[in-house]
């Protein structure tokens, strides 16, 4: 079993998100009480060809431990030499595949969610990555199925159990409804009761009740939040509070949030990203607009952040609207 999982341990991972959950955020995220993280998930065969986008994607801090790399593929032999590449490299705490990516340049190439259509190739490729790293744990990371008509987790559970997966988290939607409506958590109950391997629930969990009730309803060994944390990283300290003592704390303020921005930015040009070589900061609007999401006033907001180009832009931006709030 893995450690985290032990002795009733009921862990909060930071899901992985592409192009948000980079090595500064997740830091955050861990500072608030995030259990378990993984990395943005990156190409297999583009990692075994020294891409070196994707190793600086891959990169993580002591503290952040215990840490996975997500890997995403295909072909058995490459996922396994890119797994064994991470570990001699890395030595993370796990690998960990994704078996759920809705994007058509992942399901082109016949990988991610593509591969629920496939559950035998995904059992070779799991059982691939396991006896390819066979002192590194693995474990995976799925939807639901392809669509309504074609719900797997259940069967895929079961085979990637077989092939040595230490874990399975789904994200309780399929590949056709992408990240819209509700997700499917008596589906995700079901594979958690069935399978012996630790079950990690997936898909809008957004507060400190609804973990609450999914512990309640379901033997999911953990669970994963995703883009509630994106625009507020403070959730996990808010459910770790709430588990510990029943009430939730103040939110951080305004000012607190736009300090915290800032300083995030402040680290990520620090860093030796290829984008954050250049001062223009035109490539981190995504993730401003992430940021500031649920916010007062935070639609006002982005049209500002569209313009935001250097640290002091952001510094207006942040200026301004504590001045509308008279904060
Ligand atoms: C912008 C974005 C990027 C994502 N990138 C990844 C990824 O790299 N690997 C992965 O397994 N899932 C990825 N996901 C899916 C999330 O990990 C998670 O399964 C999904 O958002 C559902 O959780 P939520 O409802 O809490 O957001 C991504 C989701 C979003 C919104």
């Amino acid at each position: 079993m893995l450690p985290w999982f032990q002795n009733g341990q009921f862990p909060l991972y930071l899901a992985p998100m592409a192009r948000f959950t980079d090595i500064v955020f997740r830091e955050f995220c861990k500072a608030q009480g995030a259990d378990v993280m993984v990395t943005e998930f990156v190409q297999a065969d583009a990692l075994t060809r020294e891409d070196p986008k994707l190793w600086e994607t891959v990169d993580f801090t002591e503290a952040q431990r215990p840490m996975g790399v997500q890997i995403f593929g295909s072909n058995p032999k490459s996922m396994a030499a890119a797994a064994r590449m991470l570990v001699e490299r890395l030595q993370p705490d796990f690998i960990d595949i994704n078996f759920g990516c809705p994007a058509d340049r992942v399901i082109c190439m016949d990988a991610g969610s593509s591969m629920l259509r496939n559950p035998k190739k995904l059992g070779q490729v799991t059982g691939a990555v396991v006896r390819a790293v066979p002192d590194t744990p693995v474990t995976v990371k799925i939807r639901t199925g392809w669509d309504d008509n074609s719900i797997v987790a259940k069967e895929v559970g079961h085979i990637v159990e077989a092939e040595g997966a230490q874990a399975l988290a789904i994200h309780g939607r399929t590949k056709v409804q992408g990240y819209r409506g509700e997700a499917n958590w008596p589906v995700i109950a079901e594979v958690a009761a069935e399978l012996s391997i630790p079950v990690i629930g997936n898909g809008n969990i957004n507060s400190a009740e609804a973990v609450i009730r999914i512990r309640e309803e379901t033997v999911c060994a953990g669970l994963m939040i995703g883009r509630a944390a994106l625009g507020y990283p403070w959730i996990f300290r808010d459910i770790k509070h709430y588990l510990r003592h029943g009430t939730v704390p103040e939110p951080p303020t305004i000012p607190e949030r736009w300090a915290t921005i800032i300083d995030y930015t402040r680290q990520i040009m620090a860093r030796p990203f290829r984008e954050a070589r250049h001062s223009d900061l035109r490539w981190m609007r995504p993730k401003f607009i992430a940021l500031t999401k649920g916010m007062e006033g935070s639609r006002k907001i982005r049209g500002a952040l569209g313009a935001v180009n250097q640290i002091e832009d952001l510094q207006r931006v942040a200026e301004a609207h504590c001045a509308q709030y008279g904060l």
